[in-house]
């Protein structure tokens, strides 16, 4: 039987551990899988499937995405075998490190970011920006400033897909921190304009599935 430590127990008691750095937990977490001392987290091969099953994604060859807080890398392959040249970012060089060795010969572009402290060239450079799970997985103390940095990333004629738990009223128990309706409604603000929201089922629980445009 395997002495590793189940990740859920570890993100319960690393997620609320250091509230002055909300982000630093996740490569505590990552590395930790690294070493093999808990088991891995986020560990899935397939694209969401809510965004596998999204029926209106722009065409993809000739446009750039960017899978926000990648983890393991399912997504942003998934987006590079719809032809998008593809960057997918993490805030843990651990998890990318592992998003790296899982995908060998990719042509995803595999970078350490942060969302609250995105490289500059990032603004309004890619067509098709992916967000599932990143923002609830953040204390709601930065919620408005990880929106921010999502939205920034959509160019002009761009779409933001969005995948979050949704809960009716906020909570402090997590992580995650699911997201109201207010607050899912806030990625569409700045330029952005939501096309569609739709309330799923998504690993279980209520969400959100959303498709938002920048004119
Ligand atoms: C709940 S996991 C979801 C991973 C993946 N998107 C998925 O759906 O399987 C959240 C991911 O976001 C990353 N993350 C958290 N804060 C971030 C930030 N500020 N910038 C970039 N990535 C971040 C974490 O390291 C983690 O891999």
């Amino acid at each position: 039987m395997s002495d590793r430590r189940a990740w859920q127990g570890e993100a319960d008691l690393l997620g609320n551990a250091d509230p002055a750095h909300p982000t630093a937990w996740f490569e505590r977490l990552w590395s930790a899988a690294r070493r093999g001392e808990v088991t891995t987290p986020w560990d899935r091969t397939d694209p969401h499937p809510a965004l596998a099953s999204w029926a209106r994604p722009p065409d993809g060859p000739g446009r750039a995405a960017v899978v926000v807080g990648c983890g393991l890398g399912a997504d942003a392959e998934h987006l590079a075998r719809l032809g998008y040249a593809t960057t997918a970012f993490d805030v843990s060089p651990s998890a990318v490190a592992a998003a790296r060795t899982r995908n060998v010969g990719s042509p995803v572009t595999y970078a350490v970011a942060d969302l609250l402290d995105l490289p500059p060239a990032w603004a309004g450079a890619f067509d098709l920006v992916v967000e599932i799970y990143t923002v609830q997985a953040v204390s709601r103390d930065v919620r408005r400033p990880m929106v921010d940095g999502v939205r920034s990333l959509v160019a002009p004629g761009g779409t933001l897909f969005v995948v979050q738990a949704a809960v009716e009223e906020p909570d402090d128990e997590g992580p995650p921190w699911p997201l109201t309706r207010a607050e899912l409604e806030s990625f569409g603000t700045q330029g952005l304009t939501t096309v569609a929201v739709e309330e799923i089922v998504a690993d279980g629980r209520p969400s959100w599935r959303a498709e938002l445009h920048r004119a």
